[in-house]
C-alpha cells in the first residue's frame, strides 16, 4: 500500500499506461500530488522544528497517492463507477500520508498538528489505538479535507504498530499458503496486545525521563 512501488508513482508511468482509459484521476492528478507535498511538508517542518532540541516526534513519514489499479479495483469493490468524481469525492483516500511515532502522546500530538491548520477539515477519525481491531490492529485513522475539496487519509501510529500491521498485511496476503491460520491469528493477537502495553510502558519511562531532567 505505502510501499515504494506506490510511492515512486509518476505521471505517464508504465503502469498507468496500461490502464485503459487514461489515468482514473483525470486532470486532477497534479493537484493530489500538490496537497501530498503540502501535507508532507507540514510534518518536514515541525520535525525540523523539533530536531533542533534533538525531540523529534517522528520516526518516519511515508506518503502515497493510490495507484491507478488500487483506485479501480477498489472502485469496483464498492460499486462505484470508474470515474474521477468516484475516485476523489466518493472515496476519501486517494491522498494517503501515514506518520510513524516512536511514542504514543506523540502519534496524538501529530494528531492535533495536522488538523490545525485553517485549510483542513476533520471529516472521519476512527481510533483504533483505544479501540483496537480484534485482530489487535492498532493506529489512528483520519479522513480530512483539505481547501475544501481534496480529501486525504492520514494513517497515525507507533513504531510498533507499524511493524505488526506489515506482518498481519504479509500473512494476509499470504494466507493461502500457510498451515495454520489460526495459531498463527492468535500469536499475531497476542503480540498486538504485549507491544501495546509496552508502548505504554515506554511512554511512562519517557515521561519520567522527561519529568527528572527537568526538575
Ligand atoms: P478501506 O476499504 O481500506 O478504506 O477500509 P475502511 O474504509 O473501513 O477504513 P479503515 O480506516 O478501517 O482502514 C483503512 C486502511 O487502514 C486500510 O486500507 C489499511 O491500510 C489499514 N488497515 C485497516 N485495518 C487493518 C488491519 O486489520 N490490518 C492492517 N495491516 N491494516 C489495516
Ligand atoms: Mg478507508
Amino acid at each position: 500500500m505505502y510501499n515504494n512501488r506506490e510511492n515512486n508513482i509518476k505521471p505517464g508511468n508504465s503502469e498507468n499506461a496500461i490502464v485503459p482509459g487514461g489515468s482514473i484521476y483525470g486532470d486532477e492528478r497534479p493537484m493530489l500530488e500538490q496537497i501530498l507535498h503540502l501535507l508532507e511538508t507540514r510534518v518536514e517542518t515541525l520535525r525540523e522544528k523539533y530536531r533542533a532540541d534533538d525531540s523529534d516526534p517522528v520516526e518516519h513519514c511515508l506518503g502515497r497517492i493510490k495507484s491507478e489499479r488500487s483506485m479501480r479495483e477498489k472502485c469496483r469493490r464498492r460499486g462505484l463507477a470508474e470515474t474521477t468524481e468516484s475516485a476523489l469525492q466518493e472515496l476519501h483516500d486517494a491522498i494517503g500520508l501515514r506518520i510513524v511515532c516512536a511514542f504514543v502522546n506523540d502519534v496524538y500530538m501529530m494528531r492535533d498538528y495536522m488538523l490545525s491548520f485553517d485549510d483542513v477539515e476533520l471529516v472521519e477519525e476512527k481510533d483504533y489505538i483505544r479501540r483496537a481491531k480484534p485482530n489487535g490492529y492498532r493506529s489512528l485513522h483520519l479522513i480530512i479535507r483539505v481547501q475544501g475539496k481534496y480529501y486525504a487519509e492520514i494513517q497515525l501510529r507507533t513504531i510498533s504498530m507499524d511493524t505488526w500491521a506489515a506482518l498481519e498485511h504479509h500473512m494476509k496476503y499470504k494466507k493461502h499458503v500457510s498451515g495454520n491460520t489460526e495459531l498463527l491469528e492468535a500469536e499475531l493477537k497476542r503480540c498486538a496486545d504485549e507491544l501495546a502495553s509496552t508502548d505504554l510502558s515506554m511512554q511512562t519511562l519517557r515521561d519520567m525521563i522527561r519529568g527528572e531532567q527537568s526538575v
